[in-house]
């Protein structure tokens, strides 16, 4: 299985997993064959791409870190909480957050039983509900690395909680703002900066929520050289949920389209936030994340310095940007270990290939 931009599906090609559209609606399933129609459907909704399975990735096999019926859950769930505060529902609130409480303790149960911890795929979003998606992704990550840190069950729920709940004052945002394809004025920037005050007011104030988590949603634009917001704390003065929510939150977003930009690949969000390491972001977390992250997710189709292309079968939790790769243009089958083979040292990846 690997995954294949939405640019380059064409009819014909197998899907790899099980395709949902807006509000989680089901699409069509794993092993089925791409329409026309069906690669359209996917360009409208916003995808990056899908995954499918061919001969050059039926050996690879891709996990998510938690299941997809538990992600979907999740998504709905954190859905129906942004809706419910936006219709000022506050029964439905009240169950949506329940539901999101135990959901984040699924999602540890899922980590905790996970025998490879490494996040090896591309997170796929419906450009629309991309909160939503984005939400969980930011739990998931951040859970990930709070876990390989130590962190006990008890906190990791509340890690978990307030990641969910990172983005919640966005809802007392105006949508144009948040949607402007442009650049905002000060005026509208600090509208949108008000969202981490405004959803820990709101969540400490309304709700039983552990005050931890309520603090990690006050805290994730805080910057770790003091540049952030709403306070500018900086260095171990912002909570360690605060860090850690950091760098999976601007990880998550710049692997996604956003309205003013598209996003970038993996790996260059990766070197992002490893140049950033020190500067907006705690170097312990940086070096957890980078353990945890492939910069380059199994089945990506990369290009060498000595001009092979390959396809990523194995990622190394130790050295991320050296994974195992089968070259795709010899006709016997060749694999480079980066890591391993001592004669591939010199040989680097020097980009990402569209196949
Ligand atoms: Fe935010």
């Amino acid at each position: 299985m690997r995954f294949v931009p939405s640019s380059c599906l064409r009819e014909g090609m197998i899907t790899g997993k099980d395709i949902f559209g807006k509000d989680g609606v089901f699409l069509l399933a794993k092993d089925q064959i791409v329409s026309n129609a069906i690669v359209e459907k996917i360009v409208e909704l916003g995808y990056q791409g899908i995954y499918i399975k061919d001969e050059i990735s039926a050996d690879i096999e891709i996990r998510n870190v938690i299941d997809d019926s538990i992600r979907q859950k999740a998504i709905s769930a954190v859905k129906s909480m942004f809706e419910s505060l936006d219709k000022n529902n506050e029964k439905k609130m009240e169950e949506s957050l329940e539901a999101a409480k135990r959901l984040v303790e699924d999602i540890i149960d899922e980590i905790m039983n996970s025998k490879d911890l490494i996040i090896n795929m591309v997170d796929l979003k419906v450009f629309d509900d991309y909160t939503y998606y984005h939400s969980v992704n930011v739990a998931v990550i951040s859970m990930v690395i709070g876990m390989t840190m130590g962190l006990s069950r008890d906190d990791l729920c509340k890690l978990g909680l307030g990641a969910l709940l990172h983005d919640i004052g966005k809802v007392f945002v105006p949508k144009e703002i948040l949607n402007k394809e442009g650049n905002l004025s000060d005026e509208e920037m600090q509208l949108v900066r008000n969202h981490a005050e405004d959803g820990y007011a709101y969540l400490k104030e309304k709700w039983d929520i552990p005050i931890k988590s309520c603090l990690a949603v006050l805290i994730h634009h805080e910057r770790y050289n003091g540049t952030g917001y709403p306070k500018g704390k900086r260095n171990d003065k912002i909570h360690l949920f605060g860090r850690i929510i950091a760098v999976a939150d601007v990880y998550d977003a710049f692997t996604s389209d956003r309205p003013y930009r598209k996003a970038v690949l993996p790996s260059d969000a990766v070197e992002y936030i490893m140049g950033a390491s020190g500067v907006y972001f705690d170097p312990e977390v940086v070096r957890i994340f980078v353990q945890k992250v492939a910069p380059y997710p199994l089945g990506t189709c990369v290009k060498l310095s000595n001009g092979n292309v390959g396809i990523v079968i194995d990622n190394y939790e130790d050295v991320c940007l050296r994974p195992k790769i089968r070259l795709l243009n010899t006709d016997e089958e060749v694999i480079i270990d980066l890591k391993n083979d001592s004669d591939s040292w010199n040989i680097t990846i020097i980009g990402v290939e569209e196949i």
